[in-house]
Order: C-alpha cells, then sequence, then structure tokens
C-alpha cells in the first residue's frame, strides 16, 4: 500500500472563488494545492468584460496569502461570463489580455447567479465564431432550464439539444462540458472529436443521489448539477480513472455561508477546495487507479488548453486526519464536504 503520493502540481480547471472575505478564506485553500485554476464568472455581478476580468484577477492576487511561497505562485485563469449582448469584440479584447482563455456560457437561470446567462445559443454565434477564430475555450454549464425537463434529465437533455448541434455547427472551437455527472455525458465525450472535453468533480465522482436524502434532507450534498445514481457515479468514475486525456480535473468548489444552504431556499453548491486533491486521492484508491490520478490532475488539462503542465511537485500522504466542521469566513460559517468526516490523505507540508 502507497503511504506517499507525489505528483506533478495539478490546476483546477473549474473553480469559485467569489470575492471579499470569501475570496481571502477559499484562495488559499485553492493556491495551496493548484498551480493554475480556471475562476468561474458568476459574480454579483457577472464578470462579463475584459476589464471586470481584470479587475477581479487583480483582486484574487490582493488576496492570495502572501506568507506562503505557494501564494506568490498561483496563477489566476480568468472567463468572461456569456450573455445574450457579448459581442465579438468584447472576446477579442479578452483574449488579447493573455489571461482570459476561455468564457463561460451559462444557460439563464440554470444554476447560482446565473439570471443574466443566455436565453438562446443563437443569440452568442457571433461570440462563439469569435473564440473558435481566436482559440478561446468555451465552458458550458450543461443543463437545460426547460421546466418541463426532470432535474436529474437536464444535462442529457443539454447534451442532445444543444451541444450535439454545436459541436457539428463550430468544429473547430474548443469545448469543455463542465462538471459532468451522468452516463450519457461520458458516452458522448468518448465518441466526440479531441477538441472537445469534460471535467469531473470529487463530488460526482464520490456521491450518490442518495446522499442528498441520507436521514433527511442534506443541503450541503445539494450542488448543481445534480449528484446522480449509482450507475452514473460509477460511468463517470470509469471515465475519471480510465486514463482517456479529455476528462480531467475540474472542483466546481463553490463555497456559501452555512446560512444560504441551510435555509428555506437553499443555494447550490458544494465546497470541496479544502481538500481539493485529497478527495480525488479517496476516490481515485477506491477505483484501485491511483496511478491514474496525475495524468487526470495535472497533464490532461493543460494539454486541452495548449498550456505548459507544471514542473514542480505535490506531495500528498496517508495520514488520516479529521475534517473541520466548519471553516469561519467573516463572523459566518462555511461547512465543507465531509465535515467532520475524516480523510486518508492529507497535503504534506510545504
Ligand atoms: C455553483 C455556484 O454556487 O456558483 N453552484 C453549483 O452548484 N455548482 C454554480 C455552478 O457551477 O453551477
Ligand atoms: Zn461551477
Amino acid at each position: 500500500m502507497k503511504n506517499s503520493l507525489s505528483l506533478d502540481r495539478p490546476d483546477d480547471w473549474h473553480v469559485h472563488l467569489r470575492d471579499g472575505p470569501m475570496l481571502k478564506t477559499v484562495l488559499a485553500h485553492t493556491a495551496a494545492r493548484f498551480a493554475r485554476a480556471i475562476v468561474m464568472p458568476n459574480l454579483v455581478p457577472p464578470v462579463t468584460s475584459a476589464e471586470l476580468a481584470g479587475d477581479y484577477r487583480d483582486r484574487i492576487l490582493q488576496a492570495l496569502p502572501k506568507s506562503s511561497a505557494r501564494g506568490a505562485q498561483f496563477e489566476p485563469l480568468m472567463t468572461l461570463f456569456l450573455t445574450d449582448e457579448t459581442t465579438p469584440d468584447q472576446i477579442t479584447a479578452a483574449s488579447a489580455t493573455g489571461f482570459v482563455p476561455a468564457c463561460k456560457l451559462y444557460p439563464a437561470g440554470a444554476t447560482t447567479h446565473s439570471d443574466s446567462g443566455v436565453t438562446a445559443i443563437e443569440n452568442i454565434h457571433p461570440a462563439l465564431e469569435a473564440m473558435q477564430d481566436q482559440g478561446v475555450v468555451l465552458l458550458l454549464h450543461g443543463e437545460v432550464t426547460d421546466p418541463a425537463v426532470d432535474a436529474f434529465d437536464r444535462e442529457t437533455e443539454f447534451i442532445r439539444r444543444v451541444l450535439m448541434p454545436l459541436v457539428e455547427q463550430f468544429p473547430r472551437l474548443r469545448i469543455v462540458l463542465e462538471h459532468i455527472t451522468t452516463r450519457d455525458a461520458v458516452e458522448f465525450i468518448r465518441a466526440a472529436p479531441d477538441n472537445v472535453a469534460a471535467t469531473i468533480t470529487a463530488h460526482h465522482l464520490l456521491l450518490n443521489r442518495n446522499a442528498m436524502f441520507a436521514g433527511g434532507f442534506q443541503p450541503h450534498h445539494y450542488c448543481l448539477p445534480l449528484i446522480k445514481r449509482e450507475k452514473h457515479r460509477l460511468a463517470v468514475l470509469d471515465a475519471a480513472t480510465s486514463g482517456h486525456p479529455r476528462f480531467f480535473l475540474g472542483t466546481d468548489s463553490a463555497p456559501h455561508t452555512r446560512t444560504a444552504k441551510e435555509s428555506s431556499c437553499g443555494c447550490a453548491g458544494i465546497y470541496t477546495a479544502h481538500a481539493g486533491l485529497e478527495l480525488y486521492a479517496g476516490a481515485f484508491e477506491q477505483a484501485g487507479a491511483l496511478d491514474r490520478l496525475e495524468a487526470f490532475a495535472s497533464h490532461f488539462g493543460p494539454d486541452f488548453y495548449g498550456l505548459p503542465r507544471n514542473t514542480d511537485k505535490i506531495t500528498l500522504e496517508r495520514k488520516p486526519w479529521t475534517v473541520p466542521e466548519s471553516i469561519p469566513v467573516n463572523g459566518e460559517e462555511l461547512v465543507p464536504l465531509c465535515a467532520g468526516g475524516e480523510l486518508a490523505w492529507r497535503l504534506a507540508d510545504q
């Protein structure tokens, strides 16, 4: 049995860092593990222009922990939030900054802070043309919002209604279907051309939908896309551990305060950055695939984005530790995944 794991340093290809005091708290967790992270733009108001992305990037750099060596090295990769009004010129301006490798499509109303998202994909065809021409990656929250579609089928319907035609229409556009949760998504990605990839979260590898209802409703297991049936979890786990280069790590760590989660209309989002790599190590180990973790976490993402792989290392040790019940944030609490539970792997001192 392995007791230590040394990997090329990973990147997080999908994370919510928020702003203000929350940013400061969660960024330290992300920067301690990952060299780079694709930072989601769903602030209120959203990050819709190069200028706003630049301002947000500055706030992130300011909030990095000054005391640790990792803080100085972390590189936030910024994204634009696409709206019906996004123009090709806005794409060009964002791409020209050099720090916006991707733009995010949220179907309007699909998830937390997505109200000003895209109402119909045709509305952003000119922006997508510009992204295709300039090599800007399209990130998809892949769920339809049609209220007639069952909440557990929204990803599958998105693939059929939106993504399949999109891949045909924009054959050179690099597309990432984010936080995949279903066997349908896994099959779609495997059959798709090389310009189409997917990210996978740790919580979708570790949990099936029973976790949302175990002994009463569990708001801290509520996220979007919803966690699914066991057969889907197994398919996604198989994809992550298969060594297929178009499945890679994206935590979708999405912090909300305890009061925002434990409410009559609780927010979607699971916080995982406190153990952003350790949780994946647990899932890969359960699947007997620890030897596949490095490529999934550290190689396939940069390869897809056309960025260099990181050259430094990260070390995990098998030293069980208890996840705190909560993390203080500005007088409130953030409840992390596995709060109060034990994780087998921990980050070695750096
Ligand atoms: C995310 C959030 O809280 O911003 N929530 C979530 O459940 N994943 C939004 C998102 O990525 O869907
Ligand atoms: Zn997200």
